[in-house]
């Protein structure tokens, strides 16, 4: 409605008058916002109702500086008012004002000598002072004319700055009528049953218009990432480990790796254990000897825990805590020598691997990471001693988010313990790196995201998946 009457009191005028000199003008003297009609003009100018011309004004505003000065007065005015009659000490000043006001206003009430700098107090040498520069910025806010001497001042305190104004000037064009005549978009049936289609003018088609968006699938991020992080790995000559068994015994969980029995991850408040089988069936008898003997006693070199191991609690079947626990089982069977099974993968989001050798050190697991990472295109990485029950030494790795221009932690690691390999029949110079990383971490530092909750679970923006580009393009 309201762009209907702005454009029929630009046609009405024009009807009248040769021209619309200056739209700035014209708006501001009929209350209409000048953005809201520039862009009718445009419209207007388009369908050759009108020609428009363009006009440019430079003008001063006030920047945000300028604005927080001209509502509550200069620095230096400010600095001056808190000033008492007796004087003040300059550290008492600084303490009631704030830091920037503080700076800026005392320097300049010294400047203009309103203050004297004692070796005790700060005091006033004038009664009343003038706060000019308040005045100046609020008439350059009412586009009043100001003195060019005082808009120097101004611009070099960084107080106001250039603005290009943009408007228009209008006259009739070759298509002017003093109302604009309504194309319609559709015939209807009644329009065929009146007759009156025949003196109906209709729109043009746009052939270039954008058509509707397609809805379709869309993958999130967690799960391209995912997939990147699957290809590189099998690309590096890694083979998967199967996933699906979400329950475990505490077994494989904890005691295989070393974990102690006693250790509070194991106790009720922190595992969820289950009702139904509240027990495993089967766990190879002569290995659970050994886990139970290095526990208690050690060997290998170790002394053990040196503690009454239960039977009953390594039989206890929970939700598995970590995926080391499918590690444990695949050393184990590894070792064994028994086929691999090729489950299909279930979806998870801790990437576990291990790699297991003779001679292995740290730098070579520092060096997965390094080449890992890299391939995916995030080399700040950085490494940090930890612990694990079952890994010595152990380290967490950190990745640099550019946005959160922080480090986070984007996986733990280690080098399984002698007390877990040993027990399993491993030869003794045989060492295994191994990790568990995040797939949200990496995820949230290659997108851009700087909240986890914006990327899993139930607060999850679906309209961010759809926007994300199909293919990130490596920056590095
Ligand atoms: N299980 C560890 C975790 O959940 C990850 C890890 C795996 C650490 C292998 C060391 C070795 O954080």
């Amino acid at each position: 409605r309201e762009r209907e009457m702005a454009e029929e009191v630009i046609l009405g005028f024009l009807e009248k008058n040769d021209e619309i000199s200056d739209s700035g003008d014209f708006a501001s003297k009929r209350g209409i916002d000048h953005q809201e009609l520039t862009n009718i003009i445009k419209s207007l100018h388009g369908f050759r109702f009108v020609d428009a011309q363009d006009i440019k004004r430079e003008r001063w505003v006030l920047t945000e500086e300028g604005r927080t000065y001209a509502a509550a007065g200069s620095p230096e005015v400010q600095v001056f008012l808190v000033i008492p009659r007796e004087g003040i000490s300059l550290v008492v000043l600084q303490r009631k004002m704030d830091p920037a006001v503080f700076k800026i206003g005392r320097s300049q009430a010294i400047k203009n000598q309103w203050l004297e700098m004692g070796k005790q107090l700060v005091t006033k040498k004038v009664q009343n002072v003038q706060d000019n520069v308040k005045d100046m910025l609020t008439r350059v806010q009412n586009g009043e004319v100001i003195d060019p001497k005082e808009i120097d001042a101004l611009k070099r305190r960084k107080l106001i700055a250039p603005q290009t104004w943009k408007g228009y000037s209008v006259r009739k064009g070759p298509n002017y009528a003093p109302k604009r005549k309504k194309f319609a978009t559709d015939l209807t049936r009644d329009n065929l049953q009146r007759g009156d289609w025949k003196d109906m003018e209709f729109k043009e088609y746009n052939f270039s218009a954008k058509g509707q968006p397609i809805e379709g699938g869309h993958l999130h991020a967690l799960l391209k990432v995912r997939q990147q992080f699957k290809m590189i790995f099998l690309q590096m000559g890694f083979e998967e480990m199967p996933t699906n068994n979400f329950v475990e015994s505490s077994f494989w969980n904890f005691d295989a790796l070393f974990q102690p029995q006693q250790h509070p991850a194991r106790d009720s408040h922190d595992t969820f254990f289950l009702q139904v089988p509240p027990t495993t069936k089967f766990l190879p008898e002569d290995y659970v000897e050994r886990v139970k003997r290095v526990h208690e006693f050690g060997g290998y070199g170790s002394r053990g825990y040196e503690y009454d191991w239960k039977r009953e609690e390594a039989n206890k079947n929970l939700l598995r805590t970590h995926t080391t626990a499918v590690s444990s089982r695949m050393l184990y069977r590894l070792h064994r020598n028994e086929a691999v099974d090729r489950t299909h993968l279930a979806e998870f989001h801790q990437i576990e691997g291990l790699v297991c050798d003779r001679g292995l050190t740290l730098g070579d697991l520092i060096g997965v990471f390094n080449d890992f990472f890299s391939r995916l295109g995030m080399s700040k990485l950085k490494f940090k001693p930890a612990y694990n029950p079952y890994t010595e030494p152990s380290m967490e790795i950190f990745g640099y988010h550019e946005g959160l221009r922080k480090w986070v932690e984007i996986g733990n690691s280690g080098m399984f313990r002698p007390e877990m390999l040993l027990p399993m029949g491993l030869p003794e110079d045989v060492r295994v790196i191994a990790w568990g990383l995040s797939l949200e971490r990496p995820t949230m530092i290659l997108y851009g995201i700087d909240n986890i909750r914006d990327l899993f679970g139930h607060k999850v923006d679906l309209s961010l998946i759809k926007k994300n580009p199909l293919c990130r393009i490596g920056i590095e």
